[in-house]
């Protein structure tokens, strides 16, 4: 449900004069189509409602539940898959595994020198796949994280090799998971024998030690509640190279949106406490929990120049 809602709101930026550039126009179709299934009110709100007072009401709900949650979810995706490009063209990643792909339709803008590998809950993607293709070839690989590995996943997927240069990302996926279950989803991304990648978002708890975006209101707390998808696991940022070391992933960068509201001209500057983290697996012999900290860590959200077009 909310791998629904959160890409509607890509719709609503479509023509943004602001914002409108961070949307790839070649996921739009695919996202309008497959949002109609699990939100059928707000198929039926697209095809009965004037566009401008849809997207006024959108916009005025969004202030009062999370304000700045339109903004930051257009600037994630803008630097997931601004890294994920770099994995593909600049470091010659072939693979690209999309864990909790859901309905955003990132596969739109991966070059097709890449085979691309989606994992998600079966029924995600049973709606997903219903709605028709997203424009790219793309391999589903229905699992459910908590029940099944990501690695036995992969290993079934018809195509995957192990031993490929392989880009993971985990957008908005890993907070919904417990730690056992994220620990085990970084063990099997630096099992892989070729170099590995990883590009995530993650929360880091608030004030109050709690994991939830710092700017969502408490109705949104009880809805997720509500739906069964009540966030889980996060980490503070002082604590994620460490966290991640243990998997033997060194962290590369750890970029915030907030970084880039001033040049993509966004009005309400608010950070949401989510960050967009880059890592990269170690080659040669493991040495888990072993190694020396890398102490290089930067944002690769501070060296792009500003908000430049996706495409
Ligand atoms: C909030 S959505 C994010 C979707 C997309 N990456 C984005 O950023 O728009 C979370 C995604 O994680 C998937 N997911 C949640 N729990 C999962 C689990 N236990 N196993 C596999 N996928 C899961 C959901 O089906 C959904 O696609």
């Amino acid at each position: 449900m909310t791998a629904a809602v959160v890409a509607a709101t890509l719709l609503l930026l479509r023509d943004d004069p602001d914002l409108g550039h961070l949307v790839d126009r070649r996921s739009l179709d695919a996202i309008d189509r497959s949002i109609r299934e699990p939100l059928p009110g707000v198929g039926w709100a697209l095809d009965h409602l004037p566009w401008s007072l849809l997207r006024r009401a959108a916009l005025g709900l969004e202030r009062i539940v999370s304000p700045g949650f339109v903004a930051h979810y257009a600037l994630r995706k803008h630097l997931i898959r601004t890294a994920l490009l770099r994995a593909v063209v600049d470091h010659g990643h072939r693979q690209v595994v999309l864990v909790g792909a859901g309905f955003d339709m990132l596969s739109a803008s991966i070059p097709d020198v890449a085979s691309v590998f989606e994992v998600d809950l079966p029924a995600t993607q049973a709606a997903k796949q219903r709605a028709g293709r997203c424009g790219r070839d793309v391999t589903f690989v229905p699992v459910d994280l908590t029940r099944a590995s990501l690695k036995a996943a992969l290993a079934d997927a018809p195509g995957f090799d192990p031993r490929h240069d392989t880009v993971f990302v985990a957008e908005g996926l890993l907070m919904y998971l417990d730690r056992p279950c994220v620990e085990s989803v970084f063990a099997d991304i630096t099992e892989m024998e070729g170099r590995v990648r990883l590009v995530a978002s993650i929360v880091t708890p608030d004030r109050g030690g709690r994991v939830r975006l710092h700017t969502q209101h408490r109705v949104v707390d009880l809805c997720m509640k509500l739906l069964g998808e009540r966030f889980q696991w996060g980490e503070s940022v002082e604590r994620l190279e460490e966290t991640l070391a243990a998997y033997d992933l060194d962290l590369e960068s750890v970029s915030s949106t907030t970084e880039l509201q001033p040049s993509a001209g966004v009005r309400e500057r608010r950070s949401t406490g989510e960050v967009i983290v880059v890592a990269s697996g170690r080659t040669g012999p493991r040495t888990r929990r072993t190694r020396e900290r890398s102490t290089s860590t930067g944002s690769f959200a501070q060296a792009l120049p500003s908000v430049v077009p996706a495409r």
